[in-house]
């Protein structure tokens, strides 16, 4: 998008010019603080960080988690997963895990709450994995409760089957839990890790897991061409996300409750969750999804400012939701200016 100034968004193209990216990059490798293998030094970090023996680069989260739960399948003799019906392998990948990998999903839970361990009794086919998201994302970025979060997980360990983690997110469901990383990934046997979303990097995931299962996921990634052997530009764009944004994942929540607050008392908007668990949260605008996107875009031409990337429609037609997650864009902005900037969104969408 041509014209973006600032960005209240995170992703938003301020950031990921090349040359911006480029610049962070060269920061990192020019001080000699990388030495040896890229690839293989995130590897290990992540391990640690995740507290698991090992950790592998995969390309995409898509393709890292859909050879996460097929591997769960074959040990198991188990080709279902359990899972949120608003997960990111049913709603967003074409069913790969269906159409590539043969396996089924069991829905669990209503598409518009958190998923409970009550729910996971609707679940009667033995499944080989139950993959959780943390935060869940399509809901606006909820997260259960620690107690409620090991009672699912027992669930799964109590009939055999693996417990997966969707931590696309993890690193800003973190500052909730108030727990280490590790402590968070060792309830789960297999954890997926985004390098590009909160971390701000190029692209790129990680599995971490025991040995056993990494080294089949190491064959399933090469099967699906995911083996790449220059992968270095992504793990050091993921590094300097770990030296220099992880740290900053209390401060991101702790400005999105702010941000929340002066939209909600300012009238302009619902939020959820109220207030939010992570840096990511959901707004509810009071004007149908077209409009909020036409005024987004004027806004761009106009003051130079993207206000938020993502809309979706809401059960009701003149009202929509849109995704803001707070990262270095977005600490660029005071809560009153953002709420600001929705109230603009929503009077020319209302013209
Ligand atoms: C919750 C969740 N899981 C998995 C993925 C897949 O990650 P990738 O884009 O690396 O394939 C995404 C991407 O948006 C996501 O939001």
């Amino acid at each position: 998008m041509s014209g973006v100034q600032r960005s209240v968004a995170a992703h938003g193209p301020t950031r990921r010019k090349p040359h911006v990216v480029l610049r962070r990059m060269l920061d990192a490798v020019s001080e000699d603080a990388l030495p040896g293998d890229p690839v293989a030094q995130l590897e290990r970090r992540l391990a640690d960080l995740l507290g698991k023996p090992r950790a592998l680069f995969f390309p995409s989260g898509t393709m890292a988690q859909q050879v996460a739960l097929r591997i769960h399948a074959e040990r198991t003799g188990r080709p279902a997963f359990a899972a949120h019906p608003t997960n990111h392998l049913d709603l967003w990948e074409q069913r790969g895990y269906a159409v590539v990998h043969g396996l089924r999903f069991q829905p669990a839970g209503d598409p518009e709450r958190m998923l409970t361990r009550d729910d996971l009794d609707e679940v009667k086919e033995p499944v080989g994995a139950l993959l959780i998201e943390l935060p869940q994302r399509e809901i606006g970025g909820f997260l259960p409760e620690w107690d409620e979060l090991t009672a699912q997980v027992a669930w799964a360990r109590d009939r055999g089957a693996a417990a997966h983690l969707d931590g696309a997110r993890l690193w800003e469901s973190q500052p909730f839990y108030d727990r280490p990383h590790a402590e968070i990934a060792g309830l789960f046997d297999t954890v997926y890790v985004s390098l590009y979303k909160g971390l701000e990097g190029v692209r790129g995931a990680v599995l971490a897991g025991d040995e056993a299962t990494m080294d089949h996921a190491e064959v399933w990634r090469q099967r699906l061409g995911g083996a790449i052997p220059d992968a270095w530009p992504f793990a050091i764009a993921a590094m300097v996300g770990l030296d220099e944004v992880l740290p900053r994942m209390a401060a991101f929540r702790d400005h999105a409750v702010a941000v929340a607050k002066a939209l909600t008392s300012a009238g302009v908007a619902d939020v959820l969750p109220d207030p939010p668990h992570t840096a990511m949260f959901h707004i509810r605008l009071p004007v149908p999804a077209a409009a909020a996107e036409a005024a987004s875009t004027a806004i761009v031409e106009e003051l130079g400012v993207l206000v938020f990337r993502r809309v979706g429609a809401e059960s009701w037609p003149d009202r929509c939701r849109v995704e803001l997650t707070i990262g270095e864009n977005g600490m660029e902005f005071a809560p009153d200016e953002i709420a600001a900037l929705f109230a603009d969104v929503v009077s020319r969408a209302l013209r």
